[in-house]
């Protein structure tokens, strides 16, 4: 398996969980090492001779092409990430989202792999605050910021080689994930680890936005089922229905870590910021057997006691 991104947050769980409950698979982990990736995420007690790590880019065609020559299978994760990031710089996103993903597609193409891309929730754009309605597989994409607009083009390019070239392609879409080795640039590790240190905790807007959150080791046990059970040119939503907003999640965490909310900094909202995502994860329960299994306050809780039993090491990473 050629697994890319897998020193990021979600990767290297991915990576961690894969090599403990398949030992007999061997992966490939080729990550560009951004300033999301850590080696160390990787839990090296798992590794037995049937991993290795490649430092590469996937925006580089040669790179790929080399990799996937000895691959049966692909699992994207590599992405830059941060909607923020895309707002002021779009140009690392056009390549590694967009361009990086073409490599992968023609390299799969080329060696006949099947290619598994994980994708988001915000493809979808944003739904009214007061509604009760979710995005399922057949909602149109409406992405509204360049990070979500390059995963969309993504996902239409994965699904257009499936439906021209008739490619062994799946697609993933999961809502927020939450749990460790998530960079402290995202809204859960940075509120802990600015409480932990008395720093004003930054809040778009009126912190109304509504997010929708996944423990992220549910999300991996959702590309395992696409991957033993999905049917090629299908999408999967994963969604716990943890609806929860921005302010909400800040103040549950700031208790969670005994700290006042007199910490929380209301600062001008993001442009073009969506209101709320929500996934129906319905055709993921039926047609895969697939449900989430971590209780949402005990996955926080746990959550939380990564966050501050590491917090020296996250605090390294922090940017502000
Ligand atoms: N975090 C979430 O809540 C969430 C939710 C749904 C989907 N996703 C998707 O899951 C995937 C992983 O997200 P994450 O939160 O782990 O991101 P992350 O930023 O923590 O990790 C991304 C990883 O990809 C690597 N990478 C970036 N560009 C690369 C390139 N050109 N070549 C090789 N490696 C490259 C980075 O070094 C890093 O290790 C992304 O595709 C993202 O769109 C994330």
């Amino acid at each position: 398996m050629l697994v890319t991104g897998g020193c990021g947050f979600i990767g290297s769980n991915f990576i961690n969980y894969w090599l403990s409950n398949h030992p007999d698979d061997s992966i490939v982990n080729l990550d560009k090492m951004t300033y999301a990736a850590d080696e160390n995420y990787i839990d090296k007690s798992m590794v037995k001779g049937n991993f290795e790590f490649v430092k590469g880019d996937i925006a580089d065609r040669n790179t790929v092409l080399l990799l996937a020559k000895n691959a049966e299978v692909v699992v994207n994760f590599a992405a830059e990430s941060h909607v923020d990031r895309s707002i002021t710089d779009p140009s690392p996103f056009i390549k590694s989202n967009n361009v990086g993903v073409f490599n992968l597609l023609e390299a799969s193409r080329k060696y006949e792999l099947r290619f598994h891309q994980i994708s988001t929730d915000e493809v979808f754009g944003s739904l009214p605050i007061e509604s009760v309605e979710k995005f399922d597989e057949d909602s149109s994409y409406n992405p509204r910021n360049p990070y979500s607009a390059t995963k969309a083009a993504a996902d239409l390019l994965a699904r257009s080689y499936y439906n021209t070239y008739g490619m062994k392609v799946t697609i993933s879409n999961c809502s927020n994930n939450f749990g460790p080795h998530q960079h402290p640039e995202k809204l859960i590790p940075k509120t802990i680890l600015h409480a932990l240190s008395g720093k004003k905790i930054p809040i778009y807007g009126n912190g109304d936005q509504v997010r929708d959150w996944i423990y992220v080791e549910d999300h991996i046990r959702g590309v395992e089922a696409v991957l033993k059970n999905g049917k090629f040119g299908e999408t999967y939503l994963f969604s716990s229905e943890n609806e929860i907003s921005n302010l909400k999640m800040v103040k549950k965490l700031l208790k969670s870590v005994g700290k006042d909310e007199s910490l929380i900094e209301f600062v001008a909202d993001r442009p073009g910021h969506d209101v709320r995502y929500a996934l129906d994860p319905s055709k993921a329960r039926k047609t895969l057997g697939w449900n989430s299994v971590f209780k949402f306050d005990d996955a926080l809780k746990s959550t939380v006691e990564h966050y501050v039993k590491l917090k020296e090491l996250y605090q390294k990473k922090m940017v502000d």
